[in-house]
């Protein structure tokens, strides 16, 4: 298997973990992560038939390099403590913690998480989606800089996000802006991804086209998804155009001759390009080439 630097994490399927048709058919789906469900989609008679589902699925293997993560009940429910035996039991990349609202419940997780002597390189999701966790945005990042905690990427929850906070969630999402694009900044500065949140109407695909690329815009680095037919064009959004990687590509080889040593800015095309864009052309690069490699191995 080729070694990337970079693991895109342009799409993430939701399954509920009690639905053994989703499990079964996310071996054959084209995505970069999937995330077995324990909450939300798990009415709480099933909770017991989920985990165990998701432990022989994950067991069985087959679900080549997705990135496997397992959504458990939030650390107040009465289910967690199970949940984590399950996760340790079905050994997948990470683990989603729903309704975080402090750093504190990231390190409580990062207790558990020792005491069941999970494996160290088990990475750690954050949902975003109660009214502390946005107030708290730039502290729960800053996880991602504390290696007991294991932080690795933030999941916004806009349906939670709406009904905690009563604001509306409708097409263009306006008025959530702001706290949206709070976590992006927070999880920038704690160095750690974040994925968009679902978009409901599944039939609906021109409106959801138009949410990947405002999440693109955004700075996501992906989008969470509840239905295959939402991944082809979430894949388009979150990954870089030809056009770009080409513009990157010739950016980055022009700041290599030798008589552009010496500068800072350059002119290409009639646009003054700095070192920056440069630099953040070698960020387009390395995804592309990345998601490149996950094509030929897939
Ligand atoms: N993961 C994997 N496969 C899925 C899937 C998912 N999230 N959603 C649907 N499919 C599969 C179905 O099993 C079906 O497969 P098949 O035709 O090969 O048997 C196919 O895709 C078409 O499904 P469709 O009939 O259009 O949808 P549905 O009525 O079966 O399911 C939902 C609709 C919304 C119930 C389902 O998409 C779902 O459960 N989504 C995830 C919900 C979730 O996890 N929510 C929590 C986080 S927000
Ligand atoms: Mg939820």
């Amino acid at each position: 298997m080729t070694q990337t630097a970079l693991k895109p994490r342009r799409s993430a399927l939701y399954m509920p973990g009690s639905n053994a048709r989703a499990l079964e058919k996310a071996r054959s789906l084209d995505v970069d992560c999937v995330i077995f469900d324990l909450e939300d989609a798990v009415a709480p008679d099933q909770k017991a038939p989920a985990r165990q589902a998701i432990i022989d699925a994950l067991s069985a293997g087959g679900y080549g390099d997705r990135e496997l993560i397992i959504r458990t009940n939030g650390l107040d429910t009465p289910y967690v403590d199970d949940d984590l035996k399950a996760v340790v039991a079905a050994r997948p990349h990470g683990v989603l913690l729903p309704k975080v609202n402090t750093p504190g419940d990231l390190q409580r997780l990062a207790h558990k998480l020792a005491a069941l002597d999970a494996p160290r390189d088990l990475k750690v999701w954050a949902m975003m989606e109660t009214p502390l966790a946005i107030l708290n945005a730039q502290a729960i990042a800053a996880c991602g800089r504390d290696p007991e905690v294991r932080l690795s990427c933030l999941v916004l929850g806009t349906n939670d996000i709406a009904k905690e906070t009563r604001a509306a969630l409708k097409p263009g999402r306006a008025v959530m802006l702001p706290w949206l694009m709070t976590c992006v900044a927070a999880a920038r500065a704690g160095g750690v991804d974040i994925l968009d949140g679902v978009y409901n109407a599944f039939q609906d695909m021109d409106g959801f086209a138009e949410e990947c690329v405002q999440g693109a815009d955004m700075g996501m680095d992906g989008k969470t998804l509840i239905h295959p037919k939402q991944i082809e064009p979430c894949h388009k959004a979150f990954s870089p155009s030809e056009e770009e990687v080409a513009w990157a590509r010739k950016i980055n080889d022009l700041f290599a001759l030798p008589e552009n040593a010496d500068k800072g800015a350059i002119q290409v095309d009639g646009k003054m390009v700095e070192r920056l864009h440069a630099d953040m052309g070698l960020r387009v690069i390395a995804i592309a080439d990345a998601i490149a490699a996950r094509a030929t191995e897939a």
